[in-house]
């Protein structure tokens, strides 16, 4: 059986390439999480840097990763049997539509503030610890049942053709910037604000 020579850690793998970038996207949910702590605690409501955590969101999350999984891998699952009606396929399109929903009343929430509306802040941090919420439990889903559910129904010239794929959706710009420059956005708000 031609999947059984895969191995799991190998990156070359359509599994592993989205469960780094799952990585990627964790660590900004956890400052995200602080920044969102900061604002409950009275510390302050840091909106540049809640801007380029929204910008991450869209670009790296929703137009880089969300975009493989719906157009590239979730159609190879079905292909390969795995049900979208009804199946893990159609919970995890629904979550990504809601997860939209959150960063688009993020961004206008933002927006909002910066038009005076102080109610603004308030109403950022609710749409932020919702998507907080929601993320993590979908990344942990995906990680350690649907993917796994992959691996087990791809063969291997499936992932080849998977990854070759992703390949190509990884060189491409995502709102004027690469995935190398929307990564870096993730190790620029670490450093800033730190736990
Ligand atoms: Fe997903
Ligand atoms: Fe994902």
């Amino acid at each position: 059986m031609e999947t059984q020579a895969l191995d799991p850690n190998n990156t070359d793998m359509p599994s592993a390439v989205l469960k780094s970038e799952h990585k990627v996207i964790l660590r900004v949910l956890v400052v995200l999480d602080r920044l969102a702590t900061r604002f409950e605690n009275r510390e302050g409501f840091e909106r540049e840097a809640l801007g380029r955590c929204v910008e991450f969101f869209r670009l790296f999350a929703d137009a880089c990763h969300h975009a493989k999984e719906e157009d590239l891998l979730f159609p190879a699952l079905e292909s390969r049997g795995i049900p979208r009606e009804g199946g893990p396929i159609g919970v995890m399109l629904q979550e990504h539509t809601v997860a939209r929903r959150h960063t688009a009343e993020m961004g206008a929430a933002l927006d909002a503030v910066g038009a005076g509306d102080t109610g603004g802040e308030g109403r950022f941090v609710d749409a932020a610890r919702a998507y907080i919420e929601l993320l993590t439990n979908h990344i942990y889903k995906e990680d350690n049942v649907l993917f796994n559910m992959g691996d087990q129904v791809l063969s291997a010239s499936d992932q080849e053709s998977l990854c070759a794929k992703f390949g190509e959706v990884g060189c491409r710009a995502f709102g004027g910037k690469s995935k190398r420059q929307l990564e870096a956005i993730a190790d620029e708000l670490e450093v800033k604000w730190p736990a």
